[in-house]
C-alpha cells in the first residue's frame, strides 16, 4: 500500500508527538551496509502541526534522539518555496531536509562518498515512507528543492554540508489512483 501522497490536507489537523518520535527512531535505526559506519545525514525539520512541538525549524541529533530548535515560526511558506515551490511541503504535518556531508563522505570514501551520502538519505527516506504508512500517515519524497536558498534558510556553511533530499510527512489527499481493494480490475 505505501505510495507517495500526492499533497497533503493542509488544515488543522496535527500529528502526535508520539507519531513524530516513533518515525524519527525508525529514521535513526543503523543502516544494515558496508560504508554505513558513520552517517553522513543529518536530518532539519520543518515543524508545522506537530502536538506538543512549536511551529520552528529543529535539527534533530540522531546520536541522542534529541530535538534542537533552530528557529521560531511558522515555516508552511518557507517549506513549500524551498521545495521548488510545491504546496505539499508546506500542506505536510511535518517538511525534513536531509543535509548530507558530502565533504567528510569524499575524505572518507574518495568520488564515491557522494554516492554513499545519497544512498543513505535513500534509505532514510523509505524508512520514513514505511514509518508514516504504518501509522496511517501518507508521505512524499521530494528530489526538488533549491540549494542555496535551503543552506541559506538554516544558516548552514559549505562545511556543514549540503541539501541532498526533501520529504514530508501528513494527512494525504484521497488519492484516486488507489484502491483499497486487491483486485487489479478495480483499480483504475
Ligand atoms: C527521490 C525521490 C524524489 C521525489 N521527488 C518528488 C518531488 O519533488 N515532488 C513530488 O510531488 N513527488 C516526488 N517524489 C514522489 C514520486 O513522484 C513518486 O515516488 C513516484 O511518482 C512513484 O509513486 P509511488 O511512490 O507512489 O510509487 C519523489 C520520490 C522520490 C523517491
Amino acid at each position: 500500500m505505501r505510495r507517495s501522497a500526492l499533497d497533503f490536507l493542509g488544515g488543522m489537523q496535527s500529528m502526535s508527538w508520539a507519531e513524530l518520535s516513533t518515525i524519527l527512531a525508525v529514521a535513526a535505526q543503523p543502516l544494515a551496509a558496508d560504508f554505513a559506519g558513520t552517517r553522513f545525514i543529518q536530518l532539519y525539520l520543518y515543524a508545522h502541526r506537530v502536538d506538543g512541538l512549536l511551529p520552528g525549524v529543529y535539527r534533530f541529533w540522531l546520536e541522542c534522539a534529541e530535538l534542537q530548535r533552530m528557529q521560531s515560526g511558522d515555516q508552511r511558506v518557507a517549506a513549500a518555496a524551498l521545495s521548488l515551490g510545491q504546496d505539499l511541503a508546506g500542506n505536510a504535518c511535518v517538511a525534513f531536509s536531509m543535509i548530507g556531508d558530502l565533504d567528510r563522505a569524499a575524505g572518507t570514501y574518495g568520488d564515491r562518498g557522494y554516492r554513499y551520502v545519497h544512498f543513505e538519505a535513500g534509505a532514510i527516506g523509505q524508512r520514513l515512507y514505511l514509518a508514516a504508512e504504518a501509522l496511517g500517515l501518507g508521505a512524499t519524497g521530494i528530489g526538488a528543492y533549491y540549494d542555496d536558498e535551503v543552506h541559506r534558510h538554516l544558516n548552514l556553511t559549505t562545511k556543514q554540508g549540503q541539501v541532498v533530499y526533501h520529504f514530508a510527512i501528513g494527512y494525504p489527499i484521497p488519492d484516486p489512483r488507489i484502491s483499497a481493494s486487491n483486485d487489479p480490475q478495480e483499480i483504475t
